[in-house]
């Protein structure tokens, strides 16, 4: 990010803190019905035409380093592989044998030159050719293996982070980034690794427990002593990407010195991305890669909170940090504790439990009668516009009337439109000008 661009988003954050209303012309944001958390209607819509058609994380390449490495997946439904090949390639296939479907990998993590599955051993290479099925003889002489490989599902990189898309006719992964790619070339995805990754279970829609993490309302009344002293959430901008994707920019509160916040509460070890700018040390920033992935981005981490369906009221959040190399330092986690009561040894963090409090409790106050619709801020913003971008996704012809959200977030607020500018510099020149 230039000079130029980190000077202008500041005076933004600076001009946020001193308005007195939305900015002009910003929308009047209509109420969101609840059902869109209940419907079972809307859910599959969502499950069809958004975690079907998405860009989704999957995993990072500590998990399959060398040729031969796979690894199941399966948080978006279909049970996946992906595979590090032999040729060097990441892919990704659907983890069901041609045969008769049984798995063709069993285990969560492994290493082969070749995926074989255990039920008739019909055995595939990891490019997912078939090339071996016993008892060739008794198939029909025309039986033709090279139609009968493993069904592939689209894998694609961005620095040593896997995303895989069901859709075959998906645009490319960093077309979907967009001026993600771009802003997000200084956080080294290149280098980082893998430092933890761990799954919660949540009683709630998995919009209900994302949004925790769309707005900055939110800060000074449940995050008092772990997120309040970092982010001065009335200078908070919010910025809309094309593709659903947003970000929110906010500095320390002016009596924080942020940069010596993070640098006394990092254990030593733990390497600082060098390339990461200003903005990035001396902010908080978080960006929301849709449909469900929402991560902080600094100096120190890469940790994305994945929000994963399971059910129209339960959600699995990942909760994933990925640095720089740590050495023999312990791994930084930055979402979970150590808690020897817990299955996995795991607890979330205390930011996390903050987040994550009221998603049980939303949950069943919008099955009930007494909650209707959602009012949103402006500074709530950033969750109107993640509704539009699912409703546009999943088309609006196909969503009943009164589940669909109006679509007034028009383009002139989305990226690389600024029409805050304008305001920003009328507001500056009213305030030079002598009183008459
Ligand atoms: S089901 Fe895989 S070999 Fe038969
Ligand atoms: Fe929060």
């Amino acid at each position: 990010m230039d000079e130029a661009e980190i000077a202008q988003l500041k005076a933004l954050m600076e001009w946020e803190g001193t308005r007195s209303a939305p900015p002009e012309g910003f929308p009047k944001l209509p109420d969101m019905p609840a059902a869109r958390y209940t419907s079972a209607e809307y859910f599959a819509l969502e499950q069809t035409h958004v975690f079907r058609k998405s860009w989704l994380f999957a995993g990072h390449m500590d998990e399959i380093p060398e040729p031969g490495c796979y690894m199941r997946w399966h948080n978006a439904g279909d049970p996946i592989v992906i595979v590090h090949g032999m040729d060097g390639a990441v892919r990704a296939f659907h983890n069901t044998c041609r045969h008769r479907g049984a798995p063709v990998v069993t285990e969560d993590r492994g290493k082969a030159s070749r995926l074989m599955c255990g039920y008739h051993n019909w055995t595939y290479k990891t490019d997912g050719r078939l090339v071996g099925v016993p008892e060739r003889r008794d198939f029909p002489a025309d039986f033709d293996l090279s139609c009968r490989g493993l069904l592939p599902v689209r894998c694609e990189l961005f620095g040593k982070v896997i995303f895989v898309n069901f859709d075959a006719d998906a645009m490319p992964l960093i077309d979907w980034l967009g001026p993600l790619a771009r802003e997000w070339e200084e956080f080294a995805f290149d280098r980082i690794r893998l430092a933890a990754r761990h799954s919660f279970d949540l009683n709630c829609n998995w919009k209900v427990a994302m949004e925790a993490n769309m707005e900055v309302y939110h800060v000074p009344f449940i995050h008092p002593t772990t997120v309040a002293p970092l982010v001065d959430s009335a200078r908070n901008l919010n910025t809309l990407y094309p593709n659903g994707h947003a970000r929110m920019l906010a500095p320390a509160p002016q009596q924080t010195n942020r940069e010596h916040v993070r640098a006394i509460d990092s254990p030593p070890g733990w390497q600082q991305i060098d390339s990461v700018g200003e903005l990035g040390r001396t902010c908080t920033q978080s960006y929301t890669l849709f449909p469900n992935w929402v991560s902080p981005l600094s100096n120190f981490f890469v940790p994305p909170l994945v929000f994963w369906p399971t059910s129209l009221t339960t959600t699995r959040l990942e909760l994933v940090t990925m640095a720089l190399d740590w050495g023999d330092a312990p791994a930084p986690d930055l979402w979970t504790v150590p808690d020897a009561s817990k299955p996995n040894g795991r607890q979330m963090s205390p930011i996390i439990l903050e987040d994550t409090q009221f998603g049980e409790a939303i949950q069943l106050s919008m099955q009930s009668a007494a909650f209707r619709s959602v009012p949103l801020s402006y500074q709530e913003a950033r969750i109107y516009a993640f509704h539009q971008s699912l409703d546009a996704m999943i088309g609006k012809s196909n969503i009943p009337g009164e589940l669909r959200v109006e679509q007034v977030i028009g383009e002139a607020w989305v990226w690389p439109r600024e029409p805050r500018l304008d305001q920003m510099e009328r507001d500056r020149k009213a305030a030079t000008q002598p009183a008459e």
